[in-house]
């Protein structure tokens, strides 16, 4: 039986963290769609058409080790505008969504688009300033120098085009679960996350 967990909000809101745990805690699979985003754009940065890089995606595409960074994030989020990159991506995260076994979806439009009938939509968000925090303290933990306010300003730029875009904007479905980590450790958000997929579960019957 297949179970959906869909996942939206602003860049370093805490998605990924929640999306790992909660796909860990229930025995689901976990799909990063940012990771395809990512994808086309670092293509395109190497000069690559970016309808062309969606459409022919490749599984070493989406395990270049340079995908992480701030660069390649903001080419994502402008590839993301196009009708056609996101048109390129659909079956693929819609047949993941409905794996066997359960899946949690992580991205900008999952609950409003790609999956609209999931059970569970959690819509993860946080301040700008400390998502930017986060992002800063994961890029220099990596070993990259990064200046905290050069960060947030890719984060504020990121965030509009996203939520401004034509294309499947980033907005939280109307029935979607709200989490704020702004203030919530680790623990209390993925406890938040759990609790609300448990409450589905219990009342869909799900084994
Ligand atoms: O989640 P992320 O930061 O890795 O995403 C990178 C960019 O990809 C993001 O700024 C916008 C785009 N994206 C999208 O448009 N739709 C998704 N479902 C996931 C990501």
């Amino acid at each position: 039986m297949s179970f959906t967990v869909a996942i939206d909000g602003p860049a370093a809101a805490g998605k990924g963290t929640i999306s790992k745990a909660v796909a860990a805690e229930f025995g689901f699979g976990h799909l990063d769609t940012g990771l395809l985003y990512r994808a086309v754009g670092r293509k395109v940065l190497h000069g690559a058409s970016a309808i062309e890089a969606a459409e022919t995606l490749t599984t070493e595409d989406l395990t270049a080790d340079d995908l992480r960074t701030p660069e390649v994030a903001q080419a994502a989020s402008k590839v993301a505008v196009i009708a056609e990159v996101r048109a390129a991506l659909v079956d693929f995260q819609r047949a993941f969504a409905r794996r066997a076994g359960g899946a949690v979806l992580d991205g900008r439009d999952i609950g409003t688009v790609i999956c609209p009938k999931a059970p569970v939509k959690l819509y993860v968000t946080a301040s700008a300033e400390v998502r930017a925090e986060r992002r800063w303290k994961e890029l220099t933990g990596n070993g990259h120098e990064a200046a905290l306010e050069d960060v947030l300003a890719d984060v504020v730029a990121r965030d509009a085009r996203d939520r401004e875009r034509a294309e499947a904007p980033l907005v939280a479905a109307e029935d979607a679960v709200h989490i704020d980590t702004s203030d919530l450790t680790i623990d209390e958000a993925v406890a938040a996350a759990c609790a609300a997929v448990r409450a589905k579960q219990g009342s869909l019957n799900f084994e």
